[in-house]
């Protein structure tokens, strides 16, 4: 099998090792010099909607699928037709606008957060007095790792969140005080095939995932999110992996956002359970049967952002990933990931290693 995939970043790369272990050959496109996946496999640097890329990857794989939702869907409506393309344009189109998204979720009777669109000066200040205080503010497009966000805390808040985002198409969103955050992965077939992973607790610092921690044992919670997560897999046709992200209070679950892709937040999967991640995503997008996920352990994450410090190498706790990425503040260049036996020991690994990355 040839799989052709758009984005060359650190999914891309995790992506392709998994494929190399399936016998599966890869084409990346991706317009960055020297990317993370060019360690396995062949990039042809061009602009993601590049025509002339996008052509070579129809003609020459049996399968095309991304690896982030940015991807222009006209792009992939035009090559649609020559080869599969997965998952379905019509997921990305609802991932990428914020405000389709929370219709959709809306639609599917899975609970959400108050929702208000933004436009104007005057919309922000009727969704503050109809949604209270506080909510965040967010562009409905090209957000990430909390890009393009502003919680707005006090009236006085109102006039600076309008300055800084105010131009784009935004969405006001009532702040959910969470107890927790977790992540509901799951991938389905073209035969209608659905497994998922146990669910993953998740911890942002600065709107960017900090640690991942999975199972999450309570079966109220995850009964609850398999529903939901059933519910979009199935309203989309979709095929591959995504991932709802949903806020925890008491033993409700309010989604937050999907992720039609593999998704940082279920990286422990490829130590941590069979198939990882990657490896259901690719059978997913091949048709082949999907066999639900077996854990090895008690599974910890822990991303490595803006630097690999020195003291955490040494440690040689866990597995550590490092994408090969140029250090840049922010930036996500690695991650660590640690299966025990116990929660405890889980928790004193991660200690160990999050003492040794700040
Ligand atoms: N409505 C909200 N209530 C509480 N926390 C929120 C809310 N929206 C976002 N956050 C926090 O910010 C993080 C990033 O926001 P998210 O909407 O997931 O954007 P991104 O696309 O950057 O991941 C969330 O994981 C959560 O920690
Ligand atoms: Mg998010």
């Amino acid at each position: 099998m040839k799989i052709g995939i758009i984005g060359a970043g650190q999914l891309g790369q995790m992506l392709g090792f998994a494929a190399r272990d399936l016998g599966m050959q890869c084409i990346f496109v991706d317009p960055s010099p020297s990317p993370p996946a060019a360690a396995c496999g062949e990039v042809i640097q061009a602009a993601f909607d590049d025509k002339a890329a996008l052509s070579t990857l129809a003609e020459n794989c049996d399968v095309v699928t991304y690896e982030f939702e940015n991807v222009p869907v006209a792009a992939l409506k035009e090559i649609s037709d020559r080869v599969p393309v997965y998952p379905p344009p019509e997921a990305l189109l609802h991932a990428q606008d914020r405000l389709a998204e929370k219709r959709l979720f809306t639609g599917l009777d899975i609970p959400l957060p108050a929702f208000r669109c933004v436009d104007s000066m005057a919309d922000l200040e009727k969704a503050v007095a109809e949604i209270g205080l506080p909510l965040v503010l967010k562009t409905r497009r090209l957000g990430y790792d909390g890009k393009g966000q502003f919680v707005i805390k006090t009236a006085e808040d109102v006039a600076t969140a309008w300055q800084q985002l105010g131009g784009a198409a935004l969405i006001a969103e009532q702040w959910i005080d969470f107890d927790y955050e977790v992540s509901a992965i799951g991938a389905r077939n073209p035969s209608g095939d659905v497994i998922s992973y146990p669910l993953t607790q998740n911890r942002h610092v600065d709107g960017i995932l900090h640690t991942s921690r999975a199972p999450v044992e309570n079966d109220v919670l995850t009964r609850r999110a398999e529903k939901y997560l059933q519910r979009l897999l199935e309203k989309l046709d979709y095929v591959g992996v995504l991932t709802l992200e949903l806020f925890v209070t008491g033993d409700q679950l309010i989604a937050n956002e999907f992720a039609p892709r593999v998704h940082n937040s279920g990286h422990w999967s490829i130590e941590g359970a069979q198939p990882s991640q990657f490896t259901a995503h690719l059978l997913a997008i091949c048709d082949a049967s999907l066999a639900t996920p077996v854990m090895g352990g008690y599974a910890g994450m822990l991303n490595l952002i803006g630097a690999i410090p020195e003291a955490t190498r040494k440690l040689q706790t866990g597995n550590l990933h490092d994408y090969g990425k140029e250090a840049r503040p922010g930036r996500k260049l690695g991650h660590i990931t640690v299966i025990t036996e116990t929660m405890a020991e889980r928790e004193r690994l991660l200690d160990e290693l999050e003492r040794s990355v700040t």
